[in-house]
């Protein structure tokens, strides 16, 4: 029912197979991308669009998730994004709104169930019960080696990496649906596949998308 698609070296999609087809896009995000990454999209739009299609990114306001709503404005998308920190997200949308991108956005803890929830209302409020795109973007690390870990740290981890996924994959799967060809990406990372120093917990949380997702909604 559901494909892996192999995009970056620490990206991976998922998509819909038994749907009725709709044109699909590769995007390629690129940690160094900045705000002005959109507009190099614009030259891109003509073979590349988005136009007509929605999509949910957590962790929107730094780094690779900023630069994922940006390249999905840039192709057209409509794009709702999430993060904590209420006075960075109300900085990027201002920016966006600046530039003219139809990006809206929400407080959300995805380490939260009831946050996830909240933020999936939000989304079918705003997308009318519809989601063409998902992208599991948010997520964190704690560097240090596995015995010096605490129980919480250990938590908060596995909270934010992957409970955060699967829950959030869950709450969407009707949206999706109802879509007609839904698209989930996942931001793992190298350290799901390679042994990294101090990182074998955040390796794990990252490298569980491989097998586990590869038949998601199976
Ligand atoms: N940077 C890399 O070299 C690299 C390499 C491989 C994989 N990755 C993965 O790529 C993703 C993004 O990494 P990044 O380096 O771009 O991260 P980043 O610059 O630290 O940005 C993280 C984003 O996620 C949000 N976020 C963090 N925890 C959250 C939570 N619990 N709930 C909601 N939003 C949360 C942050 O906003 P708030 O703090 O306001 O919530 C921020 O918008 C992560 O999943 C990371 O593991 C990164």
């Amino acid at each position: 029912m559901w494909e892996l698609v192999p995009s970056l070296s620490h990206t991976v999609s998922v998509k819909f197979k038994f749907q009725i087809p709709k044109p699909r896009n590769c995007i390629t995000v690129r940690p160094w991308m900045n705000k002005y990454s959109s507009i190099r999209c614009a030259g891109k739009v003509n073979r590349w669009s988005l136009n007509g299609m929605n999509a949910l990114v957590t962790g929107g306001t730094r780094g690779i998730g900023h630069a994922i709503v940006e390249e999905l404005c840039g192709l057209g998308a409509t794009v709702h994004m999430c993060a904590r920190n209420e006075d960075e997200l109300g900085t990027c949308l201002r920016s966006w709104k600046d530039e003219g991108f139809t990006v809206s956005g929400s407080l959300c803890d995805v380490s939260s169930q009831v946050d996830r929830q909240k933020l999936m209302e939000v989304v079918s409020s705003t997308f009318n019960g519809k989601l063409d795109i998902l992208i599991n973007n948010a997520g964190t690390n704690i560097r240090k080696a596995m015995v010096d870990f605490t129980a919480e740290e250990f938590s908060s981890l596995m909270a934010t990496n992957f409970e955060s996924v699967f829950h959030l994959c869950q709450l969407a799967y009707p949206l999706l649906k109802a879509s007609g060809a839904g698209s989930v990406v996942f931001t793992s990372s190298v350290s799901g596949f390679v042994s990294l120093k101090s990182m074998s917990l955040q390796g794990a949380t990252k490298g569980m998308v491989f097998p586990f997702f590869s038949r998601l909604y199976g």
